[in-house]
C-alpha cells in the first residue's frame, strides 16, 4: 500500500484537532502522540522500571518463542508476517530471529503511523537480520486492512504487540478483530498482546512516573499542534492526570489545564477557551481478564487457539484463529 500523503495526514489530523476542540468535553485521540519526539518519550517510557509491559510481553516472547514460531510456521508454506504498531521492533525480533533460524519463508511486513519510527525499524532490521525481507507501510491500524486485503494471496500471520489494542475502547476493539476476522483464512494466524487487569497502584504508576516522562509524552500532542498548525499552547499551563477504573479495567490520560486562558491555533483558525481544570482527554490503555478477551473473540468470529503468560499473569498474549462457526457472532 501507498503511505498516505502527508497533505492528507496534516488534513485528518487538523480535522480531528478543529473537532476534538470543539466538542464538550475536549479530546484528541493517542495516535497522535508519535511525531519524532513522541517516539522518542514512547521510546524511554518503555525504559522506565514502572513500565512493566513491554519487559512483560519480551519476556514472554523470549519464553514461548519456540511454541508461537511453530505455529507460524505450520506446514512450512511462505507467509507474510504483518505487524500492526510495530514500533521499534524491539520483541518482534525474538521472533523474527527466531523464524530465520529455522529458514521459513516469510516477508515481513510492519506497519506504523510513524514513517520515523518505520525507517528505524527497516534500518535496524536490514543491520541486525539482514536475511529478512522487509516491506514498511505507512499508516492508520484501519487503512492497512487493505493491505491485508492486497496480499491475500499469500498466507498470513497478524501480529498486534504491546497491548496496542488498549488504546480502542471495547466496540472498536471488536469492529477491529471482526474486520481481521474477515480478512482471514482458515490457516491465517493472530497474536495480540493484552496487559492484564492487576493491582491498580501498579497500572497507576506505570502511566504516571515521578520522573514526568510520561507526562512530556502527553503533553507533546499540545507542542505537536504548535508546531504542525502554528499553535500556542504553553504546556505548563496543564498537567498529566491518570485515572483507573478497576471495575471497566480502563486507564484514562487527561491534561488538566490549570489557569483559565484562551489558545490560539493559527492555520486551524481557531481560538480554544479553557476554563480552570478543564480537561483534555488524550488516551485510554485498557486493561483485560481472560473473560473480557473470551468475549472479544466471540463477538469478532475468532477462536483462541492458545495463550502464553508471564509468571505473574500480568500480561497476555494471545494466538487466535478464525472461527469455522461463526453463529455465536453478532
Ligand atoms: C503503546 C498504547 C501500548 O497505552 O500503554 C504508554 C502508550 N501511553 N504510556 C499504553 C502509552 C502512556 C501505550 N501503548
Amino acid at each position: 500500500m501507498q503511505p498516505k500523503t502527508l497533505t492528507d495526514f496534516r488534513t485528518t489530523f487538523g480535522k480531528d484537532v478543529y473537532k476534538g476542540f470543539t466538542d464538550h468535553p475536549k479530546h484528541i485521540s493517542s495516535k497522535y502522540f508519535y511525531d519524532e519526539r513522541g517516539d522518542r518519550l514512547f521510546q524511554e517510557i518503555m525504559d522506565m522500571p514502572t513500565y512493566y509491559l513491554t519487559r512483560s510481553e519480551y519476556a514472554i516472547l523470549e519464553q514461548h518463542k519456540e511454541a508461537i514460531c511453530e505455529h507460524f510456521i505450520g506446514d512450512g508454506d511462505p507467509f507474510n508476517l504483518i505487524e500492526l504498531g510495530a514500533g521499534d521492533g524491539k520483541k518482534t525480533k525474538i521472533l523474527l530471529r527466531q523464524l530465520s533460524g529455522h529458514g521459513a519463508p516469510f516477508t515481513y511486513q510492519p506497519v506504523d503511523i510513524s514513517g520515523n519510527v518505520l525507517r528505524q525499524l527497516e534500518q535496524s532490521i536490514r543491520r541486525e537480520l539482514p536475511g529478512v525481507s522487509v516491506k514498511t507501510n505507512e499508516g492508520t491500524y484501519f487503512e492497512t486492512l487493505d493491505l491485508l486485503n492486497d496480499s491475500s494471496r499469500q498466507r498470513k500471520v497478524l501480529l498486534f504487540l504491546g497491548s496496542n489494542i488498549g488504546n480502542l475502547l471495547h466496540p472498536q476493539a471488536v469492529a477491529f478483530m471482526k474486520a481481521i476476522q474477515q480478512l482471514m483464512k482458515a490457516d491465517d494466524s493472530l497474536l495480540i498482546g493484552f496487559d492484564q487487569k492487576k493491582h491498580p497502584q501498579k497500572i497507576l504508576d506505570a502511566y504516571n512516573d515521578p520522573e514526568g516522562i510520561t507526562a512530556a509524552f502527553n503533553k507533546n500532542l499540545l507542542l505537536r499542534i504548535n508546531r504542525e498548525f502554528g499553535g500556542d499552547f504553553d504546556p505548563d499551563n496543564f498537567l498529566h492526570w491518570e485515572v483507573y477504573d478497576p471495575e471497566s479495567g480502563t486507564a484514562k490520560s487527561y491534561l488538566v489545564a490549570k489557569i483559565k486562558h484562551q489558545v490560539w491555533i493559527k492555520d486551524l483558525d481557531l481560538r480554544v477557551s479553557f476554563e480552570a481544570w478543564e480537561s483534555i482527554h488524550t488516551e485510554i490503555s485498557q486493561k483485560y481478564d481472560d473473560a473480557t478477551v473470551a468475549w472479544l473473540a466471540g463477538k469478532a468470529g475468532l477462536r483462541i487457539i492458545e495463550q502464553y503468560a508471564d509468571p505473574d499473569h500480568e500480561y497476555k498474549n494471545y494466538l487466535f484463529k478464525k472461527n469455522g462457526d461463526e453463529s455465536n457472532m453478532e
